[in-house]
């Protein structure tokens, strides 16, 4: 298995512990819960299950259509993107969700940028990956 592919699924695995662990604490400190709804929900799709994708899907796709991944080089800067953009999603948005919020909204959706442009490159590389012809 690819090194990458294998960061993809550590991580993944991490967000998930991560994950549940926000929202067992949710479930302790049921009033403060909203604060970290967006983060437990995000660090389970975005981080655990989206991640899992990535990695499995880069590892079998190329299998599946018989031909190599369309871009290493973009499966490597997508990792580095989503991760970063995930870790600052988690970390500032509890703290949007407390009112006084500029700096952390302005890191909120810097940090979702970086998300959604993981995501495009993600898209990209697959749909050119398992293209006909
Ligand atoms: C030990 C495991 C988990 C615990 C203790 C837990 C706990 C919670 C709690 C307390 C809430 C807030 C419920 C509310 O106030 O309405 C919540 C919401 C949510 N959780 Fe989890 N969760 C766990 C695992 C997961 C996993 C694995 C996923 C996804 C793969 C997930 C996805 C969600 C989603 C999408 C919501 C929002 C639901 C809505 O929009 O109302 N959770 N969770
Ligand atoms: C670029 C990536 C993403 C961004 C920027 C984003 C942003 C957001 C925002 C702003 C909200 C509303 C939060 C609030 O209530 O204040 C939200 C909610 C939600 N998102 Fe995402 N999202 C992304 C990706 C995803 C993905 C990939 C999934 C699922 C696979 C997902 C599942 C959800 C769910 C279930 C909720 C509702 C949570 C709740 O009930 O509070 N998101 N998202």
């Amino acid at each position: 298995m690819e090194r990458i592919v294998v960061l993809y699924l550590r991580m993944s695995v991490i967000y998930f512990v991560l994950g549940v662990v926000v929202g067992f604490g949710m479930l302790l400190w049921p009033d403060e819960s909203g604060y970290y709804m967006s983060s437990h929900v995000h660090l389970n799709l975005l981080g655990f299950m989206s991640m899992m994708i990535y990695g499995v899907g880069y590892h079998i796709l190329p299998k599946f259509s018989g031909r190599l991944i369309y871009s290493p080089r973009i499966m490597k800067v997508q990792f580095w993107l989503a991760n970063a953009g995930l870790i600052g999603m988690v970390i500032s948005w509890p703290f949007t969700a407390g009112g006084d919020a500029s700096m952390f909204e302005s890191v909120l959706i810097f940090s979702a940028l970086l998300s959604l442009i993981s995501i495009i490159l993600f898209a990209i590389n697959i749909l050119k990956t398992i293209k006909s012809v």
